[in-house]
């Protein structure tokens, strides 16, 4: 059966030959090691890792597409969608869960509008959830770029992303 031509023509060609030269660069290299390194550097092209991006990636460094996604879906720092100007991290870990992480996320997206699949229409806000950040003692945790709010409970949130809607009016 002959195999699907992989579609990158929505991606900015010049950001790919760019990737394309730096991939090339690090041939000879353990595929598994460098990769990600190039993700970062993907990322920093394309400001997110698109499945069609990560299939290029993984064609271009002759690994298995499932080894490149499970890379990306594992680090919280590799998005495969658009992010917004704020990215707002809530922690799901157990200690956070376990005291409401669920209801200040829920907040979030009514506030921002964004998902953790789409960013805000403003452009302003795109939400992850992650695992365990290290600051369990300030669980529900959540990160809104490098500032971190611990000790959240749901009312906070209005105000914490009322100043950042504030900052950009
Ligand atoms: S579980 Fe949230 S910081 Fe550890």
């Amino acid at each position: 059966m002959k195999e699907k031509v992989l579609d990158v023509s929505n991606l900015d060609q010049d950001a790919l030959k760019s990737l394309d030269k730096h991939i090339d660069s690090l041939k000879g290299s353990n595929e598994k090691e460098t990769l990600i390194p190039v993700l970062y550097k993907a990322q920093e092209l394309f400001g997110y890792l698109p499945h069609n991006l990560q299939r290029h990636i993984a064609m271009k460094m002759d690994l298995p597409s499932a080894h490149v996604n499970g890379v990306v879906t594992f680090y919280s720092f590799f998005s495969e969608h658009p992010t917004g100007t704020y990215t707002v991290s809530v922690c799901m870990g157990t200690a956070c869960y376990v005291k409401g992480a669920k209801d200040v996320l829920e907040r979030v997206k009514k506030l921002t509008g964004a998902s953790e699949e789409s960013m805000s229409d403003d452009g302003l806000f795109s939400i992850k959830d992650v695992r365990c950040i290290g600051a369990c003692g300030l669980a529900p945790v959540m990160t809104i770029n490098d500032e971190v709010y611990g000790k959240l409970k749901p009312d906070d949130v209005d105000d914490i992303i009322a100043r950042y809607k504030e900052d950009n009016q």
